[in-house]
């Protein structure tokens, strides 16, 4: 039989949206099956408490890091009501080095609303998931995927940058409406209601991970290269459109380390902004500063190495200067509120990494 010849002045219906949200989501399923990532502790899991934690946890930290902090985590907090109960400064003391502190207050805010308002058991959707401190609406469609295999489109930056390739997205998702629109796209690309949840949802994540880099990725290893507009257009690293460039600053601080009796004097950071919550030595603008206070006390008091730290905003130098103080009057005076910490306790207590690092020396 021969074709009916094309008629002209009529262009050909681009497939249904649903032909097209299968052929890529079972794509990538499969890929995930033999290519993706496997044997990761939390993927084993289906009790949405170490599930939510190990989502938290890789939210801005790379999934080798996690790895320890998790297995020590959930041994001392082996489920919701411990992690509840536990004292806020304990659970900040297990965090200590993973950065982005305003996720472990958020994760102890989390499990006590699990305790008070569910029951101590976490709600089994993602709509409801997400109405809980700390869980946005990605982490929350994460959770129910791996957990309920529900049918929910995950939207974290590494997915941000696959789906915005695949579909030649170049909207400024700075704008709440673009990114509104690119949410609805997630959607439309889920794969039907009998498919592998779990797969898929990980499939997106090790892409980006592994595959659909920032720079250079391996698209010649990709399963939707096929499907890929940016690909197509032969210019990947123009997606996701970048807008607003983040300006890097400096800043400069010295660094009080005040000793008394094999005791260091810390203070609390304010609750939000850098290091919010964790206990750190006073930090004073200036060298003259420094000297001001330092009059109270008949000590030497000696410059110890600079520290630079490299924070997501700014780039920060401390100058942490030591004395020895004979007598441990006077220095709430001087310094504001703070408290004496033994320096063999310093691990009941949160510390920021460089801080730890210092003190352990
Ligand atoms: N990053 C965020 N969630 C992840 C997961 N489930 N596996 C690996 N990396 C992730
Ligand atoms: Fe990313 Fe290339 Fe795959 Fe497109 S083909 S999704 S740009 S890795």
């Amino acid at each position: 039989m021969s074709r009916p010849p094309a008629r002209r002045g009529r262009t050909h219906p681009s497939p249904p949206a649903d032909d097209t949200a299968t052929s890529l989501s079972e794509r990538v399923v499969a890929w995930q099956r033999t290519q993706g990532r496997h044997g990761l502790p939390w993927q084993r899991e289906h009790d949405p408490y170490r599930v939510w934690l190990s989502e938290i946890m890789l939210q801005q930290t790379q999934v080798s890091t996690v790895l320890s902090y998790y297995a020590r985590f959930l041994e001392r907090f082996p489920d919701v009501a411990t992690l509840a109960r536990a004292p806020l400064d304990d659970v900040l003391a297990a965090w200590a080095g993973l950065g982005y502190y305003s996720r472990a207050r958020n994760l102890h805010r989390c499990a006590q609303a699990v305790m008070a308002e569910h029951g101590g058991r976490f709600p089994a959707s993602a709509e409801q998931l997400a109405t809980l401190p700390g869980i946005g609406r990605s982490t929350a469609a994460a959770i129910a995927a791996f957990c309920f295999g529900e049918r929910a489109a995950i939207l974290d930056g590494n997915v941000k940058r696959v789906l915005t390739r695949v579909l030649g997205f170049g909207a400024d998702l700075a704008i709440a409406r673009h990114e509104r629109d690119l949410w609805a796209r997630a959607c439309e690309l889920l794969p039907p209601a009998s498919a592998d949840m779990p797969a898929y949802t990980q499939g997106l994540m090790d892409l980006g991970a592994t595959v659909c880099l920032a720079r250079k990725p391996n698209c010649l290893l990709c399963p939707l290269q096929g499907d890929c507009v940016a690909q197509r257009e032969d210019r990947p690293e123009a997606y996701p459109l970048k807008t607003r460039k983040l300006k890097r600053t400096s800043r400069e601080h010295w660094w009080l380390w005040l000793e008394h009796a094999g005791a260091v004097w810390l203070q609390r950071r304010p609750a939000t902004g850098v290091w919010a919550g964790l206990w750190s030595l006073p930090l004073l603008d200036d060298e003259a500063a420094l000297d001001a206070v330092m009059q109270r006390w008949p000590v030497p008091v000696e410059p110890q190495p600079v520290i630079e730290h490299a924070l997501t905003h700014f780039d920060w130098t401390l100058h942490p200067w030591r004395a020895v103080l004979e007598s441990p009057e006077g220095v709430e005076a001087a310094l504001g509120p703070g408290r004496w910490v033994a320096l063999d306790a310093l691990d009941a207590v949160g510390l920021p990494a460089p801080l730890k690092k210092l003190l352990a020396r």
